[in-house]
């Protein structure tokens, strides 16, 4: 895999996003022991719920609680456990808002089966249905819990056929981990599209999300691929393909990091491992959202779409960002008035909002305070009030009306990158679906979706350019002042471009719609100075050179965000960013990526601390 700007062995396979953490153990030390410690160094990637099960006594017994893996490290104080067999979890909730009985593990009817999950079950409301039907008592709000019954269901003496026949009816994404006390001599586990590890020990072995649980233990490993299920005992570990029962072969992947370095799966910094998850992250949030020439966003009531007068979209940074490019496409796509405001502006200027408006607050941690604010303030004034947050159960999360869920994993870095790109898909669909129930034009839409459906695979394709960003950005990292400009959507693009960059390299940047320089700021451009273009937008595309042609008469330097197979953009570059060609209306979410990776590696030459930039935080949870 290309971008790990590290010596470190790369792991196979696409980068995934790990949105939940995952431990098991078998063998002869006190598992409970064991499961807690490994899931403790799951932490950093953040959760809001924890649980253990281990098979004592012939039965699994299961804590879980929402909170810190302290609250259930006190919950459990007092029990002696000395089971060897057990599973353990921290929850980034996705389906069921965070709480004691939504946190994993569940078990079955019986309490003998019990799973942990990562990812995301899409047809898990009929097969809950289906469950009922049969008579199962389901007591959580998950997707997950439909897995453990439909291995009782399935269960004719053998767990591993038991497992198999229940995967084969799951649609979606998942890392699932199984013990029962039916078969307490294994751990049977099952991957596709989320990671899983297995740790190969001596008369043990376990199972993780991510191999930073393992490596207190051991450093040999097999990686999972899609469609591989594992029986783990004691003595040995065999892999087989889910589908057919077939042996898979696997060879050891040796663990060379650190566990600091593994935390970031191999790459240098959280922000650049979350810039290369991208594609997975995109892919996540589309996933169950796009159907035949349409899109599905059931969160939002049809009459609310079909009798808002106008839409407000207010957030800050980089999620304002968002709103700017969100604007635009709502107002394009379905015809709908469309304010973009600073959540820290929007609820002192007595904003004419009402009943009939549609407000969308936009924040990937769902807790910025001017953001809630604004929220609280759009609601008082009668609208309805859509959030679109990364983080289930988190106050704006909670407060809204409707809440659409970026589905990019835990974001680290104080740097937001992939949430900005889920933000942008999201707001997307909101516009498809705006123009879909508003009488849009059917033909565009089907055609955005397309576009929409070819997205991930763009934005690797993106990545894989990567080390040609990283040589720009040798190039112009000792640079005082670096400006960025566009028009329409590039201009979008351009303000999330200069905060990335001067946010975590500290080099003064700015954006400019293209059309302003002449109104003073090119004053400022001498010899030498740096000019990102983007030219992503054909009805723009000679405006924009003429602009171009204004900065390069003034010998600035321009680096164009240019399509790949843009013959003339040679002409008026003195570099070239180059990405594939997309629907112009989706092409922020390609040209976004260039952007971050520059003011990464320009950041890394600048020898900044990349993750946690000075005078910042991740949430701003004071105004
Ligand atoms: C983005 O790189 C910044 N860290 C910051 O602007 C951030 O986008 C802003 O604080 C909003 O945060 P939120 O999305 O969690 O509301």
């Amino acid at each position: 895999m290309r971008g790990r700007n590290t010596a470190f062995i790369i792991l196979p396979g696409r980068t995934d996003v790990v949105m939940c953490g995952i431990v098991g153990y078998i063998g002869p030390r006190k598992a409970l022991r064991v499961v807690i410690d490994n899931l403790k160094k799951l932490e950093y990637r953040g959760y809001d719920s924890a649980g253990v099960a281990v098979v004592e006594n012939g039965r699994p017994v299961i804590v879980k609680k929402k909170g810190k893996i302290a609250d259930l490290e006190s919950s459990l104080d007092g029990q002696v456990m000395d089971g060897q067999l057990g599973i353990g979890h921290t929850r980034w909730a996705t389906h069921g808002v965070p709480s004691d009985r939504n946190a994993h593990p569940h078990p079955d009817c019986t309490g003998e089966v019990v799973v942990v999950h990562n990812g995301i079950i899409e047809n898990y409301a009929e097969l809950r249905r289906e469950l009922r039907e049969a008579g199962h008592k389901l007591a959580s709000e998950t997707d997950t819990e439909v897995i453990p019954h439909l291995i009782e269901a399935n269960y004719n003496g053998s767990l591993e056929e038991a497992v198999r026949a229940a995967v084969s009816r799951l649609e979606g994404a998942y890392a699932l981990v199984v013990i029962s006390s039916r078969e307490p001599d294994k751990i049977i586990c099952v991957r596709k599209d989320s990671p899983l590890v297995i740790g190969l020990g001596e008369g043990e072995n376990f199972v993780a999300s991510d191999i930073p649980a393992l490596l207190r233990y051991t450093r040999d490993t097999y990686i999972l691929d899609d469609h591989e299920m594992a029986v783990i005992t004691r003595e040995g570990v065999q892999v087989k393909d889910v589908r057919t029962g077939e042996a898979r072969p696997k060879e050891v992947f040796t663990v060379t990091w650190d566990a600091g370095q593994a935390e970031k799966g191999g790459y240098a910094h959280f922000m650049l491992k979350e810039i290369h998850e991208q594609p997975t992250a995109v892919r996540e949030t589309l996933r169950g959202r796009l159907k035949e020439g349409g899109v599905s966003l059931p969160e939002i009531p049809e009459e609310v779409i079909r009798d808002a007068r106008r839409v407000f979209m207010v957030a800050c940074g980089t999620a304002y960002h968002a709103c700017l490019v969100g604007k635009y496409l709502m107002e394009r796509i379905a015809r709908v008035p469309v304010e973009a405001d600073l959540a820290s502006e929007f609820r002192y200027r007595d904003p004419l909002i009402g009943p009939g408006d549609v407000m969308v607050l936009v924040s990937q941690s769902g807790e910025t305070a001017d953001t809630l604010a604004a929220l609280r303030e759009g609601r008082n004034r009668g609208a309805h009030v859509v959030a679109i947050t990364n983080v289930r159960g988190s106050s704006i999360d909670r407060e809204a009306d409707a809440v659409i869920h970026t589905l990019a994993g835990p974001e680290i870095a104080v740097a937001s990158t992939k949430a900005y790109t889920t933000q942008l898909v999201a707001l997307t669909l909101l516009a498809l679906r705006f123009a879909e129930v508003r009488g849009g034009d059917r033909e565009q839409i089907a055609a955005l979706v397309e576009g929409l459906k070819n997205l991930p695979e763009l934005v690797q394709e993106v990545l894989d350019t990567e080390d040609e960003i990283k040589e720009l950005a040798r190039k112009y990292s000792s640079s005082d002042d670096v400006f960025f400009i566009g028009r329409g959507l590039d201009y979008a693009v351009a303000m999330e471009g200069q905060l990335k960059l001067k946010e975590i390299s500290y080099i003064h940047a700015e954006a400019y719609a293209a059309g302003e320089l002449k109104h003073g700021t090119l004053a400022l451009i001498e010899a030498g100075v740096p000019v990102v273009a983007l030219v992503t937008q054909p009805d723009l595309y000679e405006k924009m050179v003429s602009n171009i042609t204004e900065v390069r008469a003034r010998q600035g330097r321009i680096i164009s965000v240019v399509y790949d197979d843009d013959e003339k953009a040679r002409e008026f570059s003195d570099e070239m960013i180059r990405i594939p060609r997309t629907d112009p209306l989706l092409a922020p979410v390609l040209a976004v990526v260039p952007l971050q990776l520059l003011a990464y590696y320009v950041a890394v030459e600048r020898g900044c601390e990349v993750d946690k930039p000075r005078n910042l935080a991740k949430s701003v949870t004071v105004e």
